[in-house]
């Protein structure tokens, strides 16, 4: 016989308590609607996706925050992010569990949920929050800020206390993107850290042969388009002038303002560096890492506009229950963009045979 603490299955998942959760607000599964259970046990599915991915993302962003981060301990970090954008592949693919519920089924139900929503899922803001969106970005033109109105349900809700820690916690944190920033600022430039004596002409060194690079190759594209046919002259000029205007803004950060310049300068040209000599020992770990959070934003991205997909097939366009515009709103949030150097960068990387030379090469060897 078993004893209380005998690690039976069931006792050890709680799943007495974990099978008596998706009675609804009545706590009572005899008074769902025909296929409100499908829709109530997808929506934990994802909660609890949501919450394995939280902590796989403070894992990853507590070593990459670390003072100073040893290339072994790079791949933990990886790891944790690899899990995240495994979960995340699979989430994209559940919308098709979800999307087996019909029009007509959910417009059954759909009514008894109002307000609520996903929209409400403290879980998805606070991951939003810890992978470093902004409020901006967050803000809907019509809705405002999704944020805002979480906050007025959470008065007077029996969960609304737990919403707002998790929020309230996220927000007081460092952000995967801003600990990607910290360590990004370390990376040697042309053999240059941070720290050294004209390092900041180290990097404008870099970015201005980059440019110039840049140009010689748009030159190079600009005749072929032009030989084949396929733009005219005045076109081409324009064309390329605008892009490379888009590449010098970015790399000499006139974005922001000018105390912030110098940082930002050197961790965007960090991003390109590792990019653009990514064969090199010292940098093959760092370049996996960028890799793993584009594949990341990407997921993030390829799940908003699924949900987005299912919603539209199941619900049309109409308002959602939340008071949004409904699929509009949802397309809109598949513009965010997070990691916004990272995708930058990769509409000014040239062919390895145009990249300006390499300085301090024995910086980058494995070590001895
Ligand atoms: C019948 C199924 C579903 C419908 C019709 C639906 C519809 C919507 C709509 C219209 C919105 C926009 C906010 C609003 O006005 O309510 C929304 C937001 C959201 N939904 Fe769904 N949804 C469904 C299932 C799901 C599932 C299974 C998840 C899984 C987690 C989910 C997660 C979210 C999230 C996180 C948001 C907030 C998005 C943002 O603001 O960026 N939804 N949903």
């Amino acid at each position: 016989m078993s004893s209380p603490s005998t690690p039976i299955y069931w006792d050890y998942l709680r799943l007495p308590q974990l099978l008596s959760l998706q009675g609804g607000l009545d706590g009572d599964e005899r008074q769902l609607m025909p296929d409100e259970l499908h829709f109530i046990v997808t929506h934990q599915v994802y909660e609890l996706w949501f919450k394995l991915i939280l902590v796989e993302l403070r894992l990853a962003r507590d070593h990459l925050a670390a003072p100073h981060v040893l290339e072994e301990h790079i791949p933990h970090v990886v790891h944790h992010l690899r899990r995240v954008n495994t979960i995340m592949a699979l989430m994209v693919d559940q919308f098709g569990v979800m999307e087996t519920l019909t029009p007509q089924d959910f417009l059954g139900f759909r009514t008894k949920l109002m307000p609520a929503s996903g929209f409400q899922s403290f879980q998805m803001r606070e991951l939003e929050i810890l992978l470093g969106l902004d409020a901006e970005q967050r803000t809907d033109p019509e809705f405002g800020d999704p944020l805002e109105a979480l906050r007025v349900f959470a008065q007077g809700s029996p969960g609304g206390a737990l919403a707002m820690a998790h929020i309230d916690s996220a927000e007081a944190e460092l952000s995967l993107l801003q600990a990607l920033h910290t360590w990004l600022e370390r990376t040697p430039i042309q053999g240059s850290g941070p720290d050294d004596p004209d390092d900041d002409e180290a990097v404008l060194g870099f970015v201005t042969d980059y440019l110039a690079a840049q140009t010689a190759s748009h030159g190079s594209q600009g005749s072929r388009l032009v030989q084949v046919g396929a733009l005219t002259k005045p076109a081409a000029v324009t064309r390329f002038a605008s892009a490379e205007e888009l590449s010098r803004a970015f790399l000499f950060a006139t974005d922001v303002p000018p105390e912030d310049q110098t940082r930002t300068r050197r961790i965007r040209a960090a991003i390109l560096f590792i990019e653009s000599y990514r064969e090199l020992p010292l940098l093959s770990w760092p370049r996996v890492l960028l890799d793993t959070v584009v594949e990341l934003e990407e997921r993030l991205v390829l799940f908003r506009t699924r949900h987005a997909r299912m919603v539209e097939r199941i619900i049309g366009r109409r308002i959602g229950t939340g008071g949004s515009a409904g699929v509009d709103y949802l397309d809109r949030t598949a513009q965010n963009r997070i990691f916004t150097g990272l995708w930058a960068v990769r509409t000014m990387l040239l062919p390895r045979r145009a990249l300006p030379e390499l300085k301090n090469r024995q910086v980058y060897g494995f070590a001895q």
